[in-house]
C-alpha cells in the first residue's frame, strides 16, 4: 500500500471532486509483486476469496482489477468485467488474458460506473479501498450495479490491527486504531475500522456477512524464515477466527445486496455522467442518446474507456 503510494499521482476529477489515486503508466506490478517477497500475501488473499466467491455465476465486477491479478480466480463466470481507472494497466491485463474472450476490459472512475443499474451477479474488491477517499460514495455505486440478491466480497486495509494496536500503546503512532473514523496515513491511502464498514456497507443497503482475516504473518523476517507453503497452510487455518475478532492489516467480508433493485438489465454500459444506457459501439464510438448530454466514449482494441468522452 505505502509503496503504491510511492510512485502514483493523484487526479482531482472534472465532474467529481473526489481525488482518484491514478496508477496511469505506474510500474505496480512489477514494483509491488513481481519478485518482491509477496507470495504468501497473494496466495493468502487468494484463500479468503475463494471461500466467499460463489464459485460459479453470470457477470462478476472487479472493481480496481489493476493488471487483473485474480483474474484466473474467477474462470466460473459467463463474463468478467475488468474496471480500472488506469488504462495501462488493463491493457496489461489484457495482454495476458487476450485468449479469453469472457474479459472486458472498462476503464472509469468507481464514483461514476458506466453501467446499467442491478447488472452483476457478483462484485470483487481487493486492496483498493484504501485509495477511496469517499467510500460511502463507492458503497452506494455498488449497490446500484448489483443484481438483486447479488454478492459482494471486499477486503479492505483494517486500522484496528495488532501492529497499530502495539504502536499506539507505546506513543508510537498519533491515531487510535479504535475510533472508528478512517485514518489517511499518506495521501490518498486510507485504513478503515471493521466496524465502520459493516455500518456504511449496511446504509447503503448490503448486508454484510462472513468476516474473514488474512495475511496473519505479514512480517518480513518470518516470511524470510518459514516457507511460504506453511505460511499460507496456517493463514488458512487461521482465517475463520475472523468472525470474532481482527488482528490483521488485511480484512475480507462478504455482503449480500438484498431482494430488492433493478429487474433483468437489457442494457450492459450506461453513461456515466447521465447514467442513460447504451447501445454497441459504432465506429469505435458509444454514444449517449440523452439530447442534454450526448457524450461520446471511445472503445479502442478492446478497452472501453470510460475516464473522459471523446
Ligand atoms: C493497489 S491496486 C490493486 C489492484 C488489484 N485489485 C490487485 O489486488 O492486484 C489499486 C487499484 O485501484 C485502482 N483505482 C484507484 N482509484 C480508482 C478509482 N477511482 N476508480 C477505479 N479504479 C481505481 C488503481 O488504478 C489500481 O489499479
Amino acid at each position: 500500500m505505502l509503496a503504491a503510494a510511492l510512485f502514483v499521482g493523484t487526479m482531482p476529477q472534472m465532474s467529481d471532486p473526489t481525488p482518484v489515486c491514478d496508477y496511469e503508466g505506474s510500474d505496480y506490478r512489477a514494483r509491488f509483486w513481481e519478485n518482491q517477497g509477496r507470495d504468501y500475501e497473494d496466495r493468502a488473499e487468494r484463500v479468503a476469496l475463494r471461500r466467499l466467491l460463489p464459485p460459479t455465476g453470470r457477470t462478476l465486477l472487479d472493481v480496481g482489477a489493476g493488471f487483473g491479478r485474480l483474474a484466473d480466480e474467477y474462470r466460473g463466470y459467463d463474463r468478467v468485467v475488468l474496471f480500472d481507472f488506469s488504462r495501462s494497466l488493463l491493457r496489461e491485463a489484457q495482454d495476458h488474458l487476450r485468449h479469453d474472450p469472457r474479459y472486458l476490459y472498462v476503464a472509469g472512475n468507481w464514483y461514476d460506473m458506466p453501467f446499467v443499474d442491478g447488472l452483476f451477479d457478483t462484485l470483487v474488491q481487493v486492496r483498493t479501498l484504501h485509495h477511496a477517499a469517499d467510500a460511502p460514495a463507492l458503497f452506494r455505486e455498488l449497490r446500484r450495479v448489483a443484481a438483486p440478491n447479488a454478492a459482494y466480497v471486499l477486503e479492505f486495509a483494517s486500522k484496528r490491527n495488532l501492529k497499530a494496536m502495539v504502536r499506539h500503546a507505546f506513543g508510537r503512532q498519533a491515531w487510535s486504531p479504535y475510533d472508528p473514523e478512517p485514518v489517511e496515513f499518506v495521501a490518498l491511502n486510507f485504513d478503515f475500522h471493521p466496524d465502520w464498514i459493516r455500518a456504511r456497507l449496511t446504509e447503503v443497503g448490503f448486508t454484510p456477512g462472513r468476516m474473514l482475516t488474512a495475511s496473519h504473518f505479514r512480517f518480513a523476517p518470518l516470511k524470510r524464515v518459514v516457507p511460504t507453503d506453511l505460511l499460507v497452510s496456517l493463514d488458512s487455518a487461521i482465517q475463520p477466527t475472523g468472525a470474532w475478532w481482527q488482528l490483521t492489516p488485511s480484512v475480507f467480508i462478504s455482503s449480500r445486496s438484498g431482494p430488492g433493485g433493478a429487474a433483468e438489465p437489457e442494457s450492459f454500459f450506461a453513461c456515466p455522467t447521465c447514467r442513460t444506457p447504451l447501445g454497441e459501439p459504432i465506429d469505435g464510438l458509444m454514444a449517449c442518446a440523452n439530447p442534454s448530454c450526448g457524450r461520446r466514449w471511445r472503445v479502442e482494441d478492446g478497452l472501453y474507456d470510460f475516464k473522459e468522452p471523446v
